[in-house]
């Protein structure tokens, strides 16, 4: 996730685009640039880093014009670098483009441009627009526009200019927010309101397949067909701070929310039809078929998300997978050699004691996987392959959407393995991909239960010790249940596999005592139905975790939050969910500071 900010109008551009960037820090902060048309000439000035290495560099190269772009990027295609930073131009520098998304296509739109001359100077996706936009023009910068989204696949916020015809600026979006920002005698577009808050509380919500074009005194908004949408003007209420939480009151609950466009992400150009495919890397068969064992190894919530890798790569590979948590990997001579595929996870890619597991695994001579969301990270620059979780910037301290994208990212990386060594049917690939792809609007229909999670939230609220049980996946599912709940509500919580209860913790269960039951895996159903009637026996507060239409578990609870159907393989991204949120409103409950929670960092880079 990127920000991109444009204006147009009749005052300096620069220090508009750089407090707009400043706004949008928090989807991206990798690098950043901006281009002024400064009388025939678009000036490009880039950096890469935080926001404050462009100001400084602005310092001494200020660009002066009163149109220009600019952009704050958050990697996906091509390490964070100056070449790799936004804006792109084209071979003449006659446009420059910045955008917030993912061009699915780049790679072979990339190899026509170059056959047909056009030179590159990045490794980006987003470079391959500003060259076709420069194919495209024949003096009418709409029309090159149109003929340029015909041609790219993805998602898409873009913003545009063009030196030919100074004073107009375009805004273009698809899958990536966009918002026009409506002045006095200027107009802006900016990937997010905080970016335009300054300057005017009135704005165009952009929708898909909308392009508009803007100068200083007017709006045009159009399909990418060319007919005019007129738009009700949205008046933001908000203060600049809500604004940056679009409206949320905390990071963390915003990133619940993005989790729908999150897997949007995760998956965008990895599926075709029934084959799962990775564009940015191949692994040749030989190499796949020498791995006799898997490793996977990660700290906390990128742990938890091994432990249902775990089933998914057993189940799907057939050979077997061990998880070890990154600080007790290193220290116990793991069994890893040139037949070892190590898979480290780590949002951050910054995380000290998963780094030196990767270190020692490749020492030992595995190969090493990463599953990451931040490209160009230390673990992403040491692993022999990547696979980008693409969650986009994960700010609150307890993570969400990198946990569901991370499992999301498992099942895909787990199919194409199959599928390369001939071991998992185009029919069962298949069902799992449609089950992947229904997540979003699965997730959806969850998040709308609002009202049900503050309720359970305030019952549990006031509890010293909650006990979270589970089976199969929903064992490893309710681990991460548990973390979330202690990391941000301060409650202590437990999880434990519902089979172990009779061997030590039913001991502890007593009246009243408070037990998340999971029991959404069908296959320990009966088993885990049991272990709730042995809790309720010694009159334990239970609420289940179900499938939408069990009408059997609530015989037997107090109280039920269902998910919606789909594949139980995959069901674990939708099982979580639902303890997010709980652990979410039980912190505001209690007053913590919920994305910042207490003697906690977002990145442990120490160990
Ligand atoms: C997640 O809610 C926690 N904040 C923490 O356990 C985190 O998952 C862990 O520190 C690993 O971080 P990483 O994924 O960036 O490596």
């Amino acid at each position: 996730m990127c920000g991109i900010v444009g204006y147009v109008g009749r005052k300096e551009a620069t220090p508009i685009l750089v407090e707009g960037l400043r706004k949008l820090e928090y989807r991206g902060y990798d690098s950043a640039g901006v281009a002024v048309l400064e009388e025939d000439t678009i000036q490009i000035v880039k950096a890469v880093g935080k926001l404050s290495f462009l100001e400084n560099k602005l310092q001494k190269e200020k660009p002066t014009g009163n149109i220009g772009i600019g952009h704050t990027r958050w990697a996906t295609h091509g390490k964070p670098s100056a070449e790799n930073s936004h804006p792109h131009a084209d071979c003449s520098g006659d446009f420059a483009v910045v955008h917030n998304g993912i061009i699915e296509n780049y790679l072979e739109l990339k190899e026509w441009l170059m056959e047909q001359g056009h030179v590159f100077s990045s490794e980006t996706d987003t470079e391959v627009v500003a060259h076709l936009i420069e194919h495209y023009y024949e003096g009418d910068l709409e029309e090159a526009v149109r003929k340029t989204l015909q041609r790219i696949e993805g998602s898409y916020a873009l913003g545009i200019l063009c030196k030919k015809e100074p004073g107009k600026l375009i805004g273009v979006r698809k899958d990536s927010p966009l918002v026009v920002g409506i002045g006095e005698g200027e107009n802006f577009i900016a990937s997010d309101i905080p970016a335009i808050l300054s300057h005017t509380r009135k704005c165009y919500l952009i929708d898909d397949g909308e392009i508009c074009i803007l100068t200083p005194d007017t709006i045009k908004i159009t399909t990418i067909s060319g007919e005019i949408v007129n738009k009700e003007i949205f008046n933001v209420s908000w203060d600049a701070e809500a604004a940056e939480k679009g409206g949320f009151e905390h990071f963390m609950l915003k990133e619940i929310y993005e989790q729908p466009a999150a897997f949007r992400k995760t998956l965008s150009g990895r599926t075709a039809g029934n084959k799962v495919q990775f564009p940015d890397f191949h692994l040749p068969m030989e190499t796949v078929s020498q791995w006799k064992k898997i490793y996977i190894v990660g700290c906390g919530t990128a742990y938890h998300a091994g432990l249902v890798g775990k089933t998914v790569f057993e189940q799907l590979l057939r050979i077997p997978v061990e998880v070890d948590i990154a600080s007790e990997f290193r220290y116990r001579e793991p069994l890893v050699d040139e037949e070892t595929l190590v898979i480290v996870i780590s949002q951050s890619g910054e995380t000290a004691d998963t780094l030196a597991a990767l270190r020692e695994a490749k020492h030992k001579g595995a190969a090493v996987l990463a599953i990451t969301n931040v490209v160009g990270s230390s673990i992403s620059r040491e692993a022999d392959f990547v696979v980008y979780i693409w969650a986009g910037p994960e700010i609150a301290v307890a993570s969400t959407k990198a946990y569901t994208t991370m499992l999301v990212a498992e099942y895909l990386l787990a199919l194409y393995l199959g599928q390369l060594k001939g071991l998992v049917s185009d029919t069962l690939a298949g069902e799992i991909i449609n089950a992947l792809h229904s997540l979003p609007e699965a997730t959806d229909r969850i998040l709308k239960e609002t009202a049900k999670y503050k309720e359970v939230a305030e019952y549990f609220k006031d509890k010293h010790d909650v006990f979270f049980i589970g089976r199969g996946f929903d064992w490893a599912v309710a681990l991460e249940g548990s973390l979330k709940l202690k990391e941000i509500s301060y409650i202590h919580a437990e999880a434990y596999a519902a089979g172990e209860l009779k061997h030590g913790t039913l001991a502890l269960i007593t009246q009243e005592t408070p037990v998340i039951a999971l029991c959404v895996q069908q296959k320990t159903y009966d088993k885990t139905l049991s272990n709730i009637k042995e809790v309720k026996a010694r009159d334990a507060q239970v609420l289940a975790i179900a499938v939408e239409g069990d009408t059997e578990v609530g015989k037997y609870v107090d109280d039920v939050i269902t998910i919606p159907e789909i594949n139980n393989f995959v069901a674990p991204v939708l099982t979580v969910i639902p303890l997010q949120l709980i652990a979410y409103y039980a912190a505001v409950a209690r007053g913590c500071n919920v994305d910042q929670p207490r003697n906690l960092a977002k990145s442990v880079t120490v160990e």
